[in-house]
């Protein structure tokens, strides 16, 4: 059952409008739904539309009951004799008994819905594919003490009372629009109401709707947005295009929002916010994904996407613009740096993995596996080189003639490219291989001295991918730049090479003193980078690299080299990175929060990641050596950074961030020193803390230790925070993602706890997804992680197939590691797929993890 990209056609039946009449009710709602359809071209094939558990209760044709239809699996087929019918069918849903979360459902006593990306389906019988585009209307009628508020897409056109306590809302959406965008919302919500007037003089009304006791959580999201509105406008020029735009949070969600024209649905964690329960991250986190679905207004709702490969044509894109606007709200160095990590932690591996797929894949099974972070991080990447190849102007001038050009249609990925091409003019045949190969391509780079020259010699590789053995060299953006080893003087202007040949020199001439290179400089190129650069070099780059990034990247690189060689030979020589570490410590001149990044050694994974084979013990005990030998040499600079970044009360801001990030990292290396006082220390700023990102930093510091106070801490943080579902997710996370030796079985023991529920996804992500990535307590020898994550997979896959589907990858990493883990990871997978009533979801997953 594989859908493929090259069988696309144009769909047989256009639908330019449609009404929906719904009676909403949790057991049993009713949906009666009118589609005015038109034959698309010359052919005499049924209207054929897509459904999904729905039987017809009644179908019409041209206003008469007809009994001449039938149905093909769960789709509805009407023979239609003419080119332009009005088709009015009838069916009853159970919203309540819907745990799938897609289409229509029940969460915390509200209605609300997902169509993205076959979820329209349903709720009533359409074709269900991006490209078939109608202006909708949309009758809304519900109980009026349950569902005061009853919202849909677009613009508020009437309302009234009915008997027996009922009342209705009348919608209409004047844009056209796929079946993915439609939404609805009706629960006893309260907004946080702000205005914003659009470049051209419109003023929009902005609601953000929540339940009553949450109201005071919704100001920083409310400003985020008007910050995204102003943001499009200014550096895309575009506009918001109706009279209302509506944010809804809701508890359950599978993944974190979703930009439905003009009442984008979101995840809880990604609107609720105060400094009492909101980490900076998530505060970041909510900028960045109110931004996110907001920017789809454009790029994704006025242009949307052909068919389901050219997802990554709005996330990618998507994902680039909320990267910029985020990199424009604060440090841009630090930004990218929490990006590039981002990509390494999960791109990645996806790409060196069973399931590594091109940006624009061409089969799937199931699409919603392919939400992923090829499609959405690897496409931002994409869209990131071809901004660098053209430069800011003519990137723009390209973005501009894209929105011009496809505005109110659906489009692919080769429309975009172009228009960067025509409006760039550039070529960009070969940079086109980026959408169509999977894997991270490798490149080496020897810098070679011959007294004032050298020769930079670059080769590149990218690693074969399943279904795709071999490959043809990419186009590359290579920005690079020399320094003096001796003086640290730039020796030239940074250089925008682009490597297009497996191989390729570059000479540098009249050269004073002995270069140092630093290479895909603002991560240019989403690669591996290997250097035939000494600890020395990187040292000296982590100190006198005038790129940030570069300079994030040469520590990085020296403290994963020392890891490696300590994992494998077993060595011990920490002296180069706590020279580098201290010398950044130290470096008044430096932003804290880069600081705070730079000092970070790579996590457990991603040194695996550079490994054969991963040695996950090894691995924990190398790193918590170089961190405990970190902690002790530098103990006094710690305690300097921890008592530097002290602030009086709570305030967001870049540079309080900046000093909260640091102060924890410092707790962090303090505790990696054995130092007497840690854990009280720890235990101070957990319990005096006046927010959460110091109170977490406290409490995942004594989470990973012994002393007593890791219990007492546990307790106080859940009987402050019962109650508060987001909350208890940080709690469960916490202790998923400790690094002591009891994890697997504290986590087994977890989910007995009256709290734990594998029907929220916020909640199983939190205990089973954060324990798969635990990389020591996951991967534990004895097989244990990995079956306790299969039992619950299996479990989850009952209630939830997407999300359960989306915690496979970590079980297919097998060929990863040892023979022994790996038969053991290969038979749980192998239980997976034997399971029976499996989802299509999962079965994809696992079956392509066992190749
Ligand atoms: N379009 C949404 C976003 O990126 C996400 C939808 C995810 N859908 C899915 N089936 N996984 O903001
Ligand atoms: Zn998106």
């Amino acid at each position: 059952n594989v859908t493929r990209r090259e069988d696309y056609n144009e769909p047989d039946w256009r639908v330019p409008e449609i009404a929906l009449d719904l009676d909403l009710d949790p057991a049993a709602t009713r949906v009666r739904t009118t589609l005015w359809v038109e034959r698309g071209g010359v052919h005499d094939r049924p209207l054929r539309l897509d459904g999904d558990g729905l039987t017809a209760l009644s179908v019409k044709v041209d206003g008469a009951e007809t009994m001449d239809w039938h149905m093909d699996g769960p789709n509805l087929v009407v023979p239609l004799s003419g080119s332009a019918h009005t088709i009015e069918t009838e069916v009853e849903i159970a919203p309540e008994r819907n745990t799938q979360l897609q289409g229509l459902y029940a969460s915390s006593g509200m209605l609300c819905t997902q169509c993205e990306a076959e979820g329209f389906r349903r709720i009533t019988f359409f074709p269900d594919r991006p490209d078939v585009l109608s202006r909708y209307k949309v009758k809304l009628t519900a109980d009026k003490t349950r569902f005061p508020v009853l919202l849909a897409n677009g613009d508020p056109i009437a309302q009234g009372e009915l008997d027996g306590g009922k009342h209705w809302a009348e919608w209409h959406d004047p844009f056209l629009k796929p079946s993915y965008l439609f939404a609805l919302v009706a629960g006893d919500l309260v907004a946080n109401r702000g205005t914003f007037t659009t470049m051209s003089g419109r003023e929009v009304q902005l609601g953000i709707w929540v339940r009553a006791p949450d109201l005071a959580k919704t100001d920083h999201a409310l400003h985020a947005l008007k910050l995204s509105m102003a943001w499009d406008e200014k550096v895309y020029g575009r506009e918001y295009d109706l009279d209302v735009f509506n944010i809804v949070a809701v508890d359950d969600f599978n993944f974190g929002a979703m930009e439905n024209k003009g009442l984008n649905v979101f995840n809880s964690r990604y609107i609720l916010a105060d400094p009492d329960t909101a980490t900076d991250y998530d505060y970041d986190a909510i900028a960045a994904v109110v931004a996110h679905e907001y920017f789809h207004n454009w790029s994704g709702n006025r242009v949307t996407c052909r068919d389901w490969f050219q997802l990554s044509l709005k996330e990618g894109f998507t994902v680039f613009r909320d990267q910029s606007f985020s990199a424009d709200q604060g440090s841009a160095a630090v930004k990218r740096i929490e990006d590039v990590r981002g990509l390494r932690a999960s791109q990645f591996p996806e790409d060196a993995g069973p399931l590594a797929h091109p940006v624009r894949p061409d089969e799937y099974i199931e699409i919603s596996n392919f939400y992923t972070a090829t499609i959405y991080n690897k496409g931002a990447e994409v869209i990131r080189m071809m901004a660098t190849i053209l430069g800011p102007e003519k990137f723009r001038a390209a973005t501009d003639l894209y929105f011009d050009r496809f505005d109110g249609t659906a489009a692919t990925c080769e429309d975009f490219v172009q228009c960067m091409e025509q409006a760039g003019g550039v070529d960009l045949t070969q940079f086109r291989r980026w959408y169509s190969q999977a894997g991270t391509p490798r490149v080496s780079a020897t810098l070679a001295q011959e007294g004032g020259r050298a020769r930079l010699s670059l080769r590149q590789l990218v690693p074969p991918t399943p279904g795709q053995p071999v490959k043809e060299p990419m186009v590359l953006p290579l920005k690079l730049k020399l320094f003096g080893g001796f003086t640290g003087r730039p020796m030239c202007d940074e250089q925008l090479i682009l490597l297009k040949e497996d191989a390729q020199e570059l000479l540098f001439e009249n050269l004073s003193e002995t270069p140092v290179l630093s290479i895909n400089r603002g991560f240019s190129a989403p690669i591996v980078v290997e250097t035939n650069r000494t600890a020395k070099d990187l040292a000296f780059l982590s100190a006198h690299d005038d790129d940030p990034f570069a300079r994030y990247e040469a520590m990085q690189q020296l403290m994963l080299d020392t890891l490696v060689t300590s994992v494998t030979n077993g060595g011990t020589d920490h002296a180069a990175v706590i020279e580098a570490v201290r010398n950044t410590l130290t470096d008044s001149a430096l932003d804290r929060a880069f600081v705070a990044e730079a000092v970070l050694l790579p996590s457990d994974s991603f040194i695996g990641d550079q490994m054969a084979v991963v040695e996950p013990e090894a691995i924990f005990r190398a790193r918590e050596a170089l961190r405990a030998d970190l902690g002790k040499a530098l103990e006094a600079e710690w305690r300097a950074a921890y008592e530097g970044s002290l602030a009086n009360r709570f305030e967001y801001s870049p540079s309080a961030k900046g000093a909260r990030r640091l102060k924890t990292v410092s707790l962090g290396y303090i505790a990696a020193s054995g130092a007497a006082d840690a854990d009280q220390l720890a235990f101070d700023q957990f319990s005096l803390a006046d927010n959460m990102t110091d109170r977490q930093g406290g409490l995942t510091t004594l989470v990973n230790g012994a002393s007593p106070l890791r219990e007492e801490a546990l307790e106080a943080f859940y009987q402050r925070y019962q109650g508060n579902g987001l909350v208890l997710d940080k709690w469960f996370q916490a202790q998923a993602l400790s690094t002591r030796e009891d994890t697997a079985e504290m986590v087994e023991r977890l989910v007995a706890h009256r709290d734990f529920t594998l029907s929220n996804p916020n909640r199983a992500r939190s205990l089973i997804g954060a324990f798969s990535v635990n990389q020591r307590a996951f991967h534990d020898v004895s097989g244990r992680g990995y079956r306790f994550v299969a039992d619950q997979l299996i479990a989850l896959d009952k209630l939830n197939p997407q999300t359960a589907a989306k915690l496979i990858p970590p079980l297919g990493r097998w060929k990863r590691f040892d023979e022994a883990r790996a038969a053991k990871m290969r038979a749980e997978l192998e239980r997976i797929v034997a399971t029976p009533g499996l989802s299509k979801d999962m079965f994809e997953q696992a079956s392509k993890s066992l190749d």
